[in-house]
């Protein structure tokens, strides 16, 4: 690696308000990223037109397409190849990967952002379930991938207070503000421990 940016590359299915974090991250000259492509399973994804918007080039890979999760894979493999990514960011990718998947790509070569304080509410609805649990505090978290679902080494976790009429809806909107900061914030970590000194 030549250069002072690692080459990320992130995999979205919707909204990409974390992919928009890390695109305004990565505007600046002394971030250690850059984006080289993101690839949505989602034809329609918002994240998409975040990206063309940003001039950052695009994949559209849908598991529709593909009879299971290894061809399914492997044509993700295909299309993230060519633009030799350092770094894989999962950011609201809402499929399960494989752990042949994961290791493709090398030890701690992709990391995934998550609406709880793992180990707390790994999987669906996060919200909602810390609320019912009767919690005070939620928050995110950012991990790299182990083949475990939601599991992983954590590389930062923000909180929020959950104010009494909170819905999972008012959380959400709570947490996602703290993805914003913590996303960039974990992708600089990272990206300095793969850059030479
Ligand atoms: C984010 O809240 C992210 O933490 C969550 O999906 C949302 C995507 O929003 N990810 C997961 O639940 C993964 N298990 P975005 O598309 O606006 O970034």
């Amino acid at each position: 690696m030549a250069s002072k940016k690692i080459n990320l590359a992130v995999l979205i299915s919707g909204s990409g308000s974390n992919l928009q974090a890390l695109i305004d991250a990565c505007a600046r000259d002394d971030f250690p990223a850059r984006i080289a492509v993101v690839l949505s399973n989602k034809g329609d994804a918002f994240g998409l037109t975040r990206a063309q918007k940003a001039g950052i080039p695009t994949e559209v890979i849908s598991h529709k397409d593909h009879d299971g999760r290894e061809p399914f894979e492997a044509a993700i493999i295909k299309a993230l190849t060519p633009y030799a990514p350092d770094l894989i960011c999962l950011a609201g990718f809402m499929r399960i990967l494989t752990p042949h998947f994961i290791n493709h790509w090398g030890a701690q070569r992709m990391i995934n952002i998550h609406p709880s304080l793992l180990p707390d509410y790994k999987g669906l609805n996060t919200h909602q379930r810390a609320i019912d649990d009767d919690k005070d505090t939620a928050g995110c978290t950012v991990h790299f991938v182990a083949p475990e679902v939601d599991s992983g080494e954590i590389i930062t976790q923000k909180q929020v207070p959950i104010h009494p009429d909170d819905t999972a809806e008012t959380l959400a909107k709570r947490v996602l503000v703290q993805e914003h900061i913590a996303y960039p914030e974990a992708v600089e970590r990272v990206a300095k421990t793969l850059l030479p000194q």
